[in-house]
């Protein structure tokens, strides 16, 4: 029995709200909505199984801002008039056992695929690089000042909306390659006036995001930022700049900031870089986070690479006051009671060693989702999926989502 670990023990947050203990479902695009990009019976039988999982935290996939900028197929949106009837449900089923529910808002910018045939903006007009497979996403725009206020508002609202149907925060989505990314990050953002060039100013978007939410939203709300500690590119976001950014988060009275890392072009989520710098092979960031921590008062979460009670013991034993899990809890979504009955249980993150990386990387995930649409559909889940299998599957599923979305 486990129970006594500090990973049972509550967290006060900034805010005032009590978390009953450090273990968090990290966001994961379910590419699972109902038709209208609502949350609809998969999603919601998905949720009830970290409803039941013994979790402090369940943060959703990315929630997107503008319906017309979708991260990727069976994605859901959630603008200021979207009818929030089953945005309700989804809130009501996640906090049924106690969990908070924290619904993590996002906008793709330039990480657009073609075939969603969506609006593609980013801060300066440079298409992503994944080498053979490039031809696959939009061409960016570069954003107007119009655009970028634009942007803002669609945060504020979503964030908004997500409070008035009984969700208890949002977290805003600042990591993996996605359009805050590309501001903060000097590889994407080559912008003159007031939106690039310095950090302050790179960072501009999002602390106004952040500002205008804390303005308009209960005090009692939870905002929290997921944010790389760094690109893992050459030149792009590096830790120094994660660190300005966080000192100015601390200042507008952020609850969490969630340590994470890369994007399309470089999957340091899932533990692989592009600038010959190694991660730890479980907890990926929990060495950024060591450092930070020492910076900042905010308290910090890390994702990426956890599946063992022992390395989440140790994440928060070494400062961060949370422990998010992603993949490890699409396989076993009640892992956090497992290991109260058994601290050596050790959950699952499928890593495949394809030699294309980033089709492996991209095999990774659909192994994950498979498993999500399992648990949507109420089977039971496979412990070692087949990689190959698992991404034509996939990409049988987002054909037929992407057909329902935009009718390709
Ligand atoms: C299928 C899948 C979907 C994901 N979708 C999101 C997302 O919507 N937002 C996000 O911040 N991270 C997303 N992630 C990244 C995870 O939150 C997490 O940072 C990453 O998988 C590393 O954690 P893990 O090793 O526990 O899986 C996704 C990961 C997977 C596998």
């Amino acid at each position: 029995m486990c129970s006594d670990s500090i990973l049972y023990s509550s967290y006060d947050l900034p805010c005032g709200v009590t978390v009953r203990n450090r273990l968090v479902k990290s966001a994961m695009e379910e590419s699972m909505s109902s038709a209208g990009k609502l949350p609809g019976s998969a999603l919601y039988s998905l949720y009830r199984y970290w409803a039941h999982g013994n979790l402090g935290m369940v943060i959703t996939g990315n929630v997107m801002v503008d319906s017309a900028a979708m991260t990727g197929p069976g994605g859901v949106a959630l603008e200021k008039h979207t009818p929030i009837e089953s945005f309700e449900r989804w809130a009501k089923i996640i906090k049924s056992n106690g969990a908070l529910a924290v619904m993590q808002i996002n906008h793709p910018g330039r990480q657009v695929f073609k075939a969603m045939k969506g609006k593609a903006l980013a801060p300066s007009a440079i298409p992503l690089n994944m080498g053979k497979h490039s031809k696959l996403f939009a061409e960016p725009t570069e954003m107007t000042c119009e655009d970028i206020h634009d942007v803002c508002n669609r945060f504020v609202e979503t964030a908004k909306q997500a409070e008035r149907a009984g969700f208890d925060g949002v977290e805003i989505h600042a990591a993996h390659g996605y359009l805050l990314t590309q501001f903060l990050s000097p590889l994407t953002n080559e912008r003159q006036d007031e939106w690039g060039g310095s950090i302050i100013n790179r960072a501009r978007l999002l602390i106004n995001i952040v500002s205008q939410i804390r303005a308009v939203c209960d005090k009692k709300f939870i905002v929290m930022v997921k944010l790389n500690s760094a690109d893992f590119q050459r030149g792009g976001f590096d830790f120094n700049d994660a660190c300005e950014v966080v000192s100015r988060l601390e200042a507008l009275g952020v609850d969490i900031v969630e340590l994470s890392g890369g994007s399309y072009e470089a999957p340091a989520m899932q533990g692989q870089t592009r600038d010959d710098r190694t991660l730890a092979r479980e907890a990926y960031f929990l060495e950024f986070a060591k450092t930070l921590e020492s910076k900042t008062n905010i308290p910090l979460m890390t994702t990426g690479g956890i599946k063992r009670a022992s390395v989440a013991q140790e994440v928060v034993e070494q400062g961060c006051a949370f422990v998010g899990m992603a993949s490890a809890l699409a396989f076993t979504p009640d892992l956090a009671k497992k290991w109260q009955q058994d601290w050596t249980y050790s959950g699952v993150i499928p890593n495949c060693g394809w030699k294309d990386k980033t089709l492996s990387s991209l095999a990774n995930m659909s192994m994950v989702r498979r498993q999500l649409r399992r648990l949507g559909n109420d089977l039971t889940t496979i412990r070692r999926p087949a990689p190959l299998w698992s991404l034509i599957l996939d990409m049988v599923h987002r054909k037929k989502m992407t057909k329902r979305d935009v009718g390709a």
